[in-house]
């Protein structure tokens, strides 16, 4: 796709964002996720694990309290959501478009390198960076005032928003809780929704394209130029970058989707069990748009391409054609769920050993997106999740 194309259809996808603007409080999205960070942070105490205090939106407490399993699980997903939130915020910042004009490079073009990149994998990709955005800072600002309207503590990460992020023009500078910038995105997610084999049944999938100690957003000014220190023109670099980003939306989602699975199976009270299976559906959703658009990455006009600066290649997964990773197949293919049962499409894994809590925070662990963090930090992420994955219904 030219580059007048993208850009003209990007010019549509913007002026329709003003049009979607959920707040309806006059503010742009910049200011909206600044105002709700600074509402956490003003809830910090003691060892930031949980805050007490009243955020902006909080809500008068119901009076019905919440079985002790289902405030933990809610706690936890909050925690999840605050993470979602951080990470996708740097997306946003770099790659989303908004209300804000586009983040001008080159004043000859209307979006930065890694908006194009994105571009390319969707014209409409970075409005999806932009929701999606705004839905995980929905999800979190949510479960923390459901958690306080039942008397529950809600959840405070922001203390642990310590490590420098890009310096990329676009981004807001501010200190971050999770690392963009060192991934091991772990791609076998792609495979496993492909496969007819069960992960829940101790399945392993291959990895659909090695993607190790990678970024997944323009680390600085330097990323947006490439090799040719020009602008998008045959830049690769900010290319792989993109590419990068597109299989990393999807590790994250597709953990939202199982997550949220495997905890709903755990909580006793009917409210809350609609508000995980909503939140849940939400990450279904979410999960859907980047099986296609990583996918989009890695078949033509895109690939196959390799970025002469960090050396990764992007194969045409088309050619040759290969079912367990064939780009087209975006819908969860038929598995076994069990042996004596015919093949079922469906989301997995659903159990806690492998999509549970614990399950996630190792997983998010092993992919760098907490590299950098503190002992504390993990300390208090696997309190929350063993306390959520010891949830029982009922
Ligand atoms: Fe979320
Ligand atoms: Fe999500």
């Amino acid at each position: 796709m030219s580059n007048e194309t993208v850009r003209s259809t990007a010019d549509a996808t913007q002026s329709s964002v003003s049009q979607a603007k959920p707040q309806g409080n006059g503010s742009n999205r910049r200011s909206f996720l600044k105002k709700t960070v600074v509402a956490g942070a003003a809830a910090t105490v003691g060892a930031g694990l949980l805050a007490k205090g009243v955020p902006a939106f909080a809500q008068k407490s119901s009076g019905k309290s919440l079985p002790s399993g289902d405030i933990a699980i809610l706690q936890f997903l909050a925690a999840a959501e605050l993470i979602e939130s951080d990470l996708w915020t740097q997306y946003a910042e770099l790659g989303g478009i908004g209300d804000l004009p586009p983040i001008e490079v080159d004043p000859n073009e209307k979006l930065n390198p890694y908006q194009i990149a994105l571009s390319n994998l969707d014209p409409d990709g970075p409005q999806y960076i932009a929701s999606n955005t705004l839905d995980e800072v929905s999800h979190a600002t949510f479960l923390n005032n459901y958690l306080q309207s039942k008397g529950a503590q809600p959840v405070d990460l922001s203390q642990f928003a310590t490590l420098p992020g890009s310096t990329a023009k676009g981004s807001s500078g501010q200190l971050r809780i999770t690392n963009l910038m060192q991934l091991n995105v772990d791609t076998s997610w792609y495979v496993r929704y492909r496969s007819t084999s069960n992960p829940d049944a101790g399945a392993k999938f291959p990895q659909a394209i090695t993607l190790n100690d990678v970024t997944a957003i323009p680390r600085s000014d330097a990323d947006y130029k490439g090799a040719s220190n020009s602008n998008f023109e045959g830049n690769d670099h900010i290319q792989a970058i993109a590419n990068v980003a597109g299989f990393h939306f999807g590790q994250i989602e597709q953990g939202g989707t199982s997550l949220y699975a495997a905890m709903s199976q755990k909580v006793t009270d009917a409210e809350v069990l609609k508000i995980t299976l909503g939140i849940g559906g939400d990450e279904i959703a979410h999960f859907l748009e980047w099986v296609d658009f990583s996918g989009n990455g890695v078949q033509a006009p895109i690939a196959p391409f390799t970025d002469a600066i960090s050396g990764l290649s992007f194969p045409n997964f088309f050619d040759p054609l290969d079912p367990l990773i064939q780009p087209s197949l975006i819908f969860p293919v038929p598995f076994q769920f069990n042996p004596d049962l015919p093949n079922v499409a469906m989301i997995r894994p659903v159990t806690d050993k492998f999509a549970g809590a614990q399950a996630a925070v190792a997983a998010l662990t092993a992919s760098g997106l907490f590299i950098g963090q503190s002992t504390e930090f993990f300390d208090t992420l696997s309190a929350l999740a063993e306390a959520a994955d010891a949830a029982q219904r009922g």
